[in-house]
């Protein structure tokens, strides 16, 4: 398949099964989530891969930061959440945590590694289209708070870019129609 036809034909897909996912596709993954464009070569991608009882872990981060943030913590309605929230990060197998390394290079910019961590994530979703897997980009206001940063113990400064949900597909999505760029696009020739 082009390129092109897989940048058109790839869906996000949670519907996904709980089976194991061998490691050597998981890694064949993240080596393709590297190839991004970086500037100042500062390489910008971290990963954690949560699998099995790791995912427990982050759906008590998730709850814990859906917690802190409301306005009375102790509230019934807050706490009859908590459970539902936790059981989240079960929705796939596997959950890749993607987020951009603040670099100790001068020169670098914080917002081309973020949008290199970001590109990272497409090449997560096409590199798993290809495999025959199933995933899907997610995030929630805790990705872009420190607090699940600190949680998940990645450095001061790192930026959280998503949350990959991975594994083989219970369903296929279907094939949608993709738009053009034309509505989008200004073009110039003076
Ligand atoms: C930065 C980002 C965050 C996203 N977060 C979520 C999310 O939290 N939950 C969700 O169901 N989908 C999330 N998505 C996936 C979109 O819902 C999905 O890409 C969209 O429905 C289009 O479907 P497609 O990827 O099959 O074209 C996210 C996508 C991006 C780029």
């Amino acid at each position: 398949m082009s390129v092109i036809d897989a940048i058109r034909k790839r869906r996000s897909n949670g519907m996904i099964e709980e089976r194991e996912v061998p490691r050597d596709l998981i890694e064949k993954i993240l080596d393709a989530a590297v190839c991004t464009p970086v500037h100042y070569n500062t390489s910008p991608w971290r990963f954690q891969v949560l699998t099995g009882e790791a995912r427990n872990r982050l759906g008590k981060y998730m709850a814990q930061c859906f917690v802190e943030n409301q306005p009375d913590p102790e509230a019934p309605a807050v706490k009859a959440k908590v459970p539902v929230i936790e059981k989240k990060a079960l929705r796939a197998p596997v959950i890749i945590v993607t987020a951009a390394a603040k670099s100790a290079n001068p020169r670098a910019i914080e917002e081309e590694d973020v949008a290199s961590a970001t590109v990272a994530c497409q090449n997560i979703l096409l590199a798993a289209e290809e495999l025959g897997l199933a995933c899907i980009w997610r995030t929630g206001s805790f990705t872009y708070g420190d607090r699940m940063r600190e949680l998940l113990g990645f450095e001061e400064g790192t930026r959280l870019t998503g949350f990959m949900y991975l594994g083989y597909p219970a369903k296929q999505p279907p094939a949608i129609e993709r738009p053009t760029s034309g509505p989008y696009t200004e073009w110039f020739d003076q």
